[in-house]
């Protein structure tokens, strides 16, 4: 029996090391391997390095907002070099872009951060580890899921550039100032942007798979 078992395990043996020879080595280009790639370690790294960017973003943004609240009414140079005239006339914040910064300083910290960075990351690295897989049950919804997240946040980015600033109700976009465009100026375009970037970012939830 202890026979059949060794050789058993020597055509299994032989039969991996086959398969290694066709392994992924061979038909990967740059962009297969790191920009529409179907291996989960390498969309978990894409997934923290988005992750860690709009973490960074909203940083900055949460810093802007925090120091006009602790010291309203002073004049920040840097505030009028990153937001301009129309929102940081003189170093001073436009209160309607202080709501909005809050609004998108939360909305990223709990989509984009926590969301999509933390599961998105260690989801797609630990599952198939932890199951014992060589990968995701479908290497390219995975990838999908990852590139439907990019462009998820890069339509919530867009959004600080619209004419009456990105959506400022709050994170939680509670009616009437989510509902009505003419609530706040960020209800307009601002605000059909971030509907349409959690769309998206819903759609990445469910095709990482
Ligand atoms: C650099 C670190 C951070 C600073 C200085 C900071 C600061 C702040 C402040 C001062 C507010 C309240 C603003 C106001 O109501 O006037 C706020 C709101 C908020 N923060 Fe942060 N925060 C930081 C990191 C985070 C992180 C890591 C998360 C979540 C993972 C987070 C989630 C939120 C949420 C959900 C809100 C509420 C937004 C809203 O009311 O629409 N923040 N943050």
């Amino acid at each position: 029996m202890s026979h059949a078992h060794s050789a058993d395990l020597t055509e299994h043996a032989g039969h991996h090391g086959h398969a290694h020879d066709h392994d992924d080595e061979h038909h990967e280009s740059f962009v297969s391997k790191y920009i529409f790639s179907m291996d989960h370690k390498m969309i978990s790294r894409q997934f923290l390095i988005t992750a860690i960017i709009m973490a960074v973003i909203a940083m900055t943004m949460s810093i802007i907002f925090r120091m006009q609240l602790a010291w309203p009414g002073e004049k920040f140079g840097f505030i009028n070099a990153i937001l301009g005239d129309k929102w940081g006339k003189d170093g001073i914040l436009d209160p309607n872009m202080y709501l909005a910064l809050v609004t998108i300083h939360g909305t990223i910290m709990v989509f984009f951060v926590l969301t999509g960075g933390l599961s998105g990351t260690f989801a797609n690295l630990l599952i198939p580890y932890q199951v014992g897989a060589r990968d995701m049950a479908s290497g390219f919804l995975n990838m999908l899921s990852y590139w439907f997240f990019f462009l998820s946040s890069v339509i919530m980015l867009a959004s600080l550039y619209t004419e009456n600033g990105p959506a400022s109700g709050g994170w939680t976009i509670y009616p009437p100032l989510s509902a009505l465009p003419e609530a706040m100026p960020g209800s307009k375009l601002g605000m059909t942007m971030w509907l349409i970037s959690m769309t998206l970012f819903v759609v990445s939830s469910l095709l990482a798979r």
